[in-house]
């Protein structure tokens, strides 16, 4: 039988020179499609933090979806960091550096008070460059950021190491 990263990677379709030339694009959309696995993956996730987190932390856009699922099957909250002037409420905000360019993450202000768990949930760990700007504006808001999950890490870019000293779990790693 297979083991749930076969059973995801067997889901994971690969999209050349998308979005732009020279990206090979994860569409992760064949995971959520299949109830068994897109179900298998949230289980598996939840099963290595139960009853050690406060509140699940999505990262647009993909992130929403993984997280909510497992917001949901932990029995916890959702909180959502979402790309400039998306939030309605007052925020707090993180620029960060792209390869070309900036961009700005940002939560509500009065999503946490202080020490509250975090699992904070992605699809692809890639340069790691959002997932550290996220790790950081956590940090800021006095959250503790206690583990990242993410679906996949493609592990021939440098996001384990830009993420060094954080708790890290991948579905699937691509080597
Ligand atoms: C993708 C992916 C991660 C991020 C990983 O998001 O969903 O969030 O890139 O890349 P990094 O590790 O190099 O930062 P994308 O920018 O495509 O935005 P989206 O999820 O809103 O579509
Ligand atoms: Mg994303």
């Amino acid at each position: 039988s297979q083991t749930l990263a076969e059973r995801v990677t067997a889901r994971l379709r690969d999209i050349p020179d998308f979005p732009s030339p020279a990206i090979l694009f994860k569409d992760v959309t064949p995971v959520l499609a299949d109830p068994e696995v897109f179900g298998a993956v949230i289980r598996d996730m939840a099963d290595r933090r139960r009853g050690s987190i406060d509140v699940v932390v999505g990262i647009e856009a993909r992130g929403f979806i993984f997280g909510a699922a497992l917001a949901h099957e932990l029995g916890v909250g959702f909180v959502p960091v979402r790309k400039s002037g998306k939030l309605p409420g007052d925020t707090v905000g993180l620029t960060y550096d792209l390869e070309y360019g900036t961009a700005t993450i940002e939560i509500h202000s009065d999503a946490f008070v202080g020490g509250e768990r975090v699992l904070l949930v992605d699809d692809v760990l890639a340069t790691g460059g959002t997932a550290e700007a996220a790790c950081r504006l956590l940090d800021q808001v006095g959250a503790t950021v206690v583990a990242f999950e993410t679906l996949v890490e493609l592990a021939f870019l440098p996001g384990r190491q830009r993420l060094a000293g954080r708790e890290i779990h991948a579905t699937v790693v691509v080597p």
